[in-house]
């Protein structure tokens, strides 16, 4: 908070991301000179502790990224870009609990009625037993959630709509945004819903009331994916009752999201093997290994800086790559646009993709597919060392479990007993320099030329 106007966040260096707001009454000022607080009882930190209450939803994707279900009295907000699919996933999780004798409400303050019964019959769920209203006015949404004093769930589509009538500023501001879900958040607390708010991101990539809403709730989950793609990503970013980093796949089908149990084979789908340029990463989100394609294509480049894009990883990683190819392994990209692509739409920030990528590269260097049966993980250092990454098991499981005979991976250090064993019928081939994959990949181009 800032108490004159600012051009730049004093906290996170961000441009005009600062919003003016009137101050609200002072309340705790009000409280001052009023006695003394009450004291506190404290306690042992041993004690009774009950895990929480939980209500699947039975979108089991769904409730793998909530940590097991719904947690009564608690707080969600789903972030992600219009169109994603925000509704139509909580249109279904609601119709789902709603099905299974839970009462839950849905109310819309984007879409009227007729759209969200429009929606609801084109996923087949318009007969489940939903409560639906098309409202903004939190008064009146809060005087009908204090009535429905037995509600499991609570959706709130969107938060940017509310609107609390005693404060003079627009929907979706800071404040009102403020305001609204902290009364929606209070009243879950208090009568023991779930509520969901829908949270829309801006260009910048943050949830329009810059971020103040993370903190508030107990859970934050973004909705990715490509529109361009049929697949989406719920991905947990803060969970108070669970761990985050778990991710659940959907699909967009035209009767709404269907789940996806098995990402990996969805995104290895439409692979090609034998085209140079091409590498499976063995991945991992959350708990879940997933194994992606990577594509590389290099097009010489037609004068001025070389372009470097990329679509699903980050571009300072791949110029610290090149860089590394470059000067520690003797290859020449400097005349070459090098454009790199996680097929499928998935966004990767794994550090241990370095070695699946660099094999892209190389490959589409020489020319040469790489061995369609392989997968490659492993983190790569400036000097060209290739690093140890987590959970070499379950990526080495996940590969055996879909086919592949052979992993490209660090090479290991045994310490004490925490040696990975290979899994059956799978080949491992340690790296232990990136100038290995390269020599490799050379060596067999050079064998076809010959
Ligand atoms: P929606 O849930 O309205 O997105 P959000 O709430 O995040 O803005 O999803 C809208 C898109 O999903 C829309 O472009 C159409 C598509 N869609 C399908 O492909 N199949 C379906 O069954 C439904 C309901 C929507
Ligand atoms: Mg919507």
């Amino acid at each position: 908070m800032t108490p004159k106007w600012a051009g730049r966040c004093e906290t996170c260096g961000a441009w005009n991301s600062i919003a003016e707001e009137a101050s609200a009454p002072a309340a705790a000022g009000a409280a001052r000179g009023a006695g003394k607080g009450r004291k506190l009882e404290f306690v042992a930190l041993s004690g009774e502790a009950e895990p929480p209450a939980r209500a699947a939803t039975g979108i089991a994707e769904l409730d793998r990224v909530l940590g097991g279900g719904l947690v009564g009295g608690s707080a969600v907000l789903l972030g992600g870009d219009p169109g994603i699919g925000k509704s139509t996933l909580l249109l279904q999780a609601a119709a789902s609990l709603a099905e299974s004798g839970r009462r839950a409400i849905y109310i819309s303050g984007e879409e009227s009625i007729e759209q969200v019964r429009l929606r609801a019959r084109r996923l087949g769920l318009a007969t489940a037993p939903l409560e639906l209203a098309a409202a903004i006015n939190l008064r009146d949404i809060a005087a009908s959630l204090e009535a429905a004093r037995d509600a499991a769930f609570v959706v709130i589509d969107s938060i940017q709509t509310m609107w609390l009538d005693t404060l003079e500023a627009a929907p979706g501001s800071v404040s009102q945004v403020r305001a609204s879900a902290f009364e929606l958040i209070r009243l879950a607390k208090s009568q023991g819903f779930a509520v969901v708010l829908v949270g829309h991101v801006t260009k910048e990539g943050s949830i329009a009331g810059p971020r103040v809403l993370e903190h508030m709730v107990d859970a934050v989950l973004y909705f990715e994916g490509d529109r361009g793609h049929q697949f989406r990503i719920l991905r947990g970013v803060k969970n108070r009752f669970g761990a985050t980093d778990e991710i659940g796949v959907f699909e967009m089908t035209e009767a709404g999201l269907a789940e996806v149990a098995n990402p990996s084979a969805l995104f290895l789908a439409e692979r090609r093997g034998n085209v140079s340029g091409s590498a499976v990463f063995a991945g991992v989100e959350g708990t879940r290994p997933v194994l992606v394609e990577i594509q590389c294509l290099l097009a010489t480049n037609a004068g001025g800086s070389p372009r470097r894009a990329t679509v699903g990883w980050e571009s300072s990683r791949l110029s610290m790559l090149l860089a590394v190819l470059e000067s520690r392994c003797g290859l020449r990209l400097a005349g070459s646009d090098v454009y790199l692509n996680v097929a499928g739409g998935l966004r990767i920030g794994e550090p241990a993709a370095d070695l699946a990528v660099a094999a892209a590269i190389v490959s589409a260097v020489a020319d040469q597919p790489t061995d369609a049966g392989c997968v490659y993980f492993g983190e790569v250092g400036l000097s060209g060392e290739v690093r140890q990454v987590a959970q070499a098991e379950a990526r080495l499981k996940e590969a055996q479990k879909l086919g592949f005979s052979a992993a490209c991976l660090p090479r290991r250090v045994a310490r004490g007993n925490r040696q990975a064993a290979a899994p059956e019928g799978l080949a491992l081939a340690e790296i232990g320099h990136l100038g290995d994959l390269v020599a490799r990949f050379l060596a067999r181009a050079g064998k076809v030329s010959a």
